[in-house]
């Protein structure tokens, strides 16, 4: 296993809480995979992988994640609580980058934008009585295939490097993860969706509403003209205003 150049093992591991280790490698197939095999070996509370490229990333519902050189990628295996582990992690990453002066907001349920662009995904698996928080960001890719250039981005030039944008991410999750009601306030506060109208699908049937807010269950709820529903997962795009239709 060749160990990563990029991240200081003791900085990261002050980010953590007590006895937890940090892992830095240079590529393995996917962290959250790696998080898995460790947690069947038995690991500490807080224990992170970081990797500097994966060979295949995952993402949810079964999409990759692009993983070069040059994004972050990290997963963190935590004894799993009653706690929105999404909702934390989305809000921790979107508070480290709006401390760096960029304009991130939160895409329900995962994701984190910058200008109409994809910055960084949050996959997060329970196995057992653990949780693997996932996070990917695209810190210093260069390029991005022509199928993800329209739709996903890089940081912008200037932001603090990737083990000081770690460090920032990992304090402020373990600080949300204790403020769960204040995590969950400014994930909606920073909710790209929030108060805009929305197309959407439900039980195959093609709906329109406006987002209203956030369920316990990380659920999306959106009032249509007569209900008022909880959508779990699927497409929800902002409707574009075309002719008074929408
Ligand atoms: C998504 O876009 O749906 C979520 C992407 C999550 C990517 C991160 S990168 C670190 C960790 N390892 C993975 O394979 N996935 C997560």
């Amino acid at each position: 296993m060749l160990i990563s150049d990029i991240y200081d093992l003791e900085v990261i591991k002050k980010a953590l809480p007590e006895g937890a280790d940090a892992i830095c490698i240079k590529e393995t197939d996917s962290t959250n995979n790696m998080a898995r095999e460790l947690i069947s070996q038995g690991v500490p509370h807080g224990t992170v992988i970081l990797a500097d490229r994966q060979t295949a990333g995952r993402g949810r519902r079964g999409n990759c994640f692009y993983s070069p050189d040059g994004g972050i990628y990290m997963s963190v295996i935590l004894n799993a609580e009653n706690i929105p582990y999404t909702v934390c992690a989305a809000s921790a990453v979107c508070r480290v980058l709006r401390s760096f002066g960029v304009d991130a907001g939160i895409k329900w349920v995962n994701d984190i934008f910058i200008d109409g662009k994809k910055v960084c995904g949050i996959l997060c698996e329970r196995i057992g009585d653990h949780v693997i928080v996932g996070i990917g960001i695209n810190h210093s890719v260069e390029k991005f295939p022509p199928e993800l250039e329209t739709v996903a981005a890089s940081l912008p030039i200037g932001v603090p490097n990737r083990e000081k944008t770690v460090a920032a991410v990992l304090c402020e999750l373990f600080n949300v993860l204790d403020n769960v009601d204040d995590a969950k306030a400014y994930y909606k506060e920073n909710m790209m969706l929030y108060g805009k109208k929305v197309n959407f699908d439900l039980n195959g049937a093609k709906k329109q509403g406006t987002v209203i807010g956030l369920g316990d269950n990380e659920e999306l709820l959106i009032k249509t003209a007569n209900e008022t529903v909880a959508i779990t997962s699927g497409m929800v795009t902002l409707c574009v205003q075309m002719n008074n239709k929408c």
